[in-house]
């Protein structure tokens, strides 16, 4: 046991599956590494943290998070150094995201060292589970939701948390088509779409499979009360170069407030480059892409990184972006991220933290 301000207790696996994985065919989120972390709140205070092997568990039909939908998760990834050291990027950002979100659906705060000691432990166990390959890292899926066995509508009195692993490459394999959605929304002022609970995914899939099925790889999120004003693409937050200047829709309650987000934004003002974060319409996107000023366009994302927008659709208009290869910005910031995440570029935001 490591004794920490929350006991870890770790029951090891007898037989690690990591031999047989193959680190060439990681499809995002379909490999889990050997062991998984498992804490639970009850009678008002949260439990030892457990990390036990990777497997399912019995549950009951009646958590109230499967009805009611109480139920936040977060998306982080772990990196390997060149020197081979285990590293997180931002996880205290995804904390207090997490516990913004908690509050939110009314769950109960999450502890900084619960959270902290317990994801550094699984991630001590699990290094081997980091792969090595360019724009490959071991993302971090970390889930709370309720678990009262009661069909009454109302805020559980029990939760469980969860930690699982999996080992990924780049979760969009090629440039991603997008269409401009106004048929479904995706958040409302007053709703949860800056919280990441499950609810918003959940309700992006009708929208995300129509699109599917027009032949594109998502949506372009509008705003719920125009339908004018550009919020997110997909589950990505999403960034335009027009002219000059980096745009990126405001944060205003609607919008998922993104670490990758917020990476982009830092270097982009350190680097000397002209940043708007504002109401971002398809009118004045569609006037930037006729004047030919609309250069470069991509989302953001734990799981997506920066992922380049090569067409976006708006009824029978397809804007189409200049070719990848051509895109300053977004190649430079994939860069700047991927160096900062493997060591091999300066730290200089204070963003890596050491799990040994
Ligand atoms: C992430 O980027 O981590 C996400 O949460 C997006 C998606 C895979 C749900």
């Amino acid at each position: 046991m490591v004794h920490t301000t929350y006991p870890v207790h770790i029951q090891s696996v007898a037989h690690s599956r990591l031999s047989e994985t193959d680190f060439s065919d990681i499809p995002f989120g379909k490999k889990f590494s050997d062991h998984m972390l498992v804490a639970d709140f009850q009678d008002g205070k949260w439990g030892d943290i457990y990390i036990q092997p990777y497997a399912p568990v019995p549950m009951s039909l009646a958590f109230s998070g499967l009805h009611y939908g109480q139920s936040i998760f977060e998306g982080m990834k772990a990196y390997r150094t060149g020197e081979g050291n285990a590293v997180l990027f931002r996880p205290m950002d995804n904390f207090r995201r997490l516990n913004r979100s908690a509050q939110r659906l009314c769950m109960p705060e999450i502890p900084e060292a619960l959270f902290m000691d317990g994801l550094k432990a699984l991630i001590r166990l699990e290094k081997d589970w980091i792969p090595t390959s360019p724009g490959a890292a071991l993302y971090i899926r970390p889930v709370y939701f309720a678990t009262d066995e009661f069909l009454g509508v109302r805020a559980s009195d029990t939760y469980r948390f969860a930690v699982l692993l999996c080992p990924v490459g780049p979760y969009y394999t090629e440039p991603v088509n997008i269409l401009v959605m106004k048929k479904y929304v995706r958040a409302f002022e007053g709703g949860t779409g800056s919280a990441k609970a499950a609810g918003n995914y959940a309700a992006s899939m009708l929208a995300t499979r129509e699109a599917n099925q027009a032949g594109f790889h998502n949506v372009l999120w509008m705003d719920g009360k125009t339908r004018t004003l550009v919020e997110e693409s997909g589950a990505m937050n999403v960034f335009f170069v027009i002219g000059d200047t980096v745009v990126t829709p405001r944060l205003r309650g609607t919008i998922l407030e993104g670490v990758t987000r917020d990476s982009v934004l830092q270097l982009c003002r350190e680097n000397g480059y002209k940043v708007e974060e504002g109401d971002v319409s398809v009118d004045e996107l569609e006037k930037a892409f006729h004047n030919g000023e609309l250069k470069d366009a991509f989302g953001t994302g734990t799981a997506a990184t920066i992922a380049p927008i090569a067409k976006i659709q708006h009824e029978d208009l397809a804007m189409t972006l200049p070719p990848v290869q051509e895109r300053k910005i977004s190649n430079w910031l994939l860069q700047e991220l991927n160096g900062i995440r493997t060591g091999e570029k300066a730290d200089r935001f204070g963003w890596i933290v050491p799990v040994e």
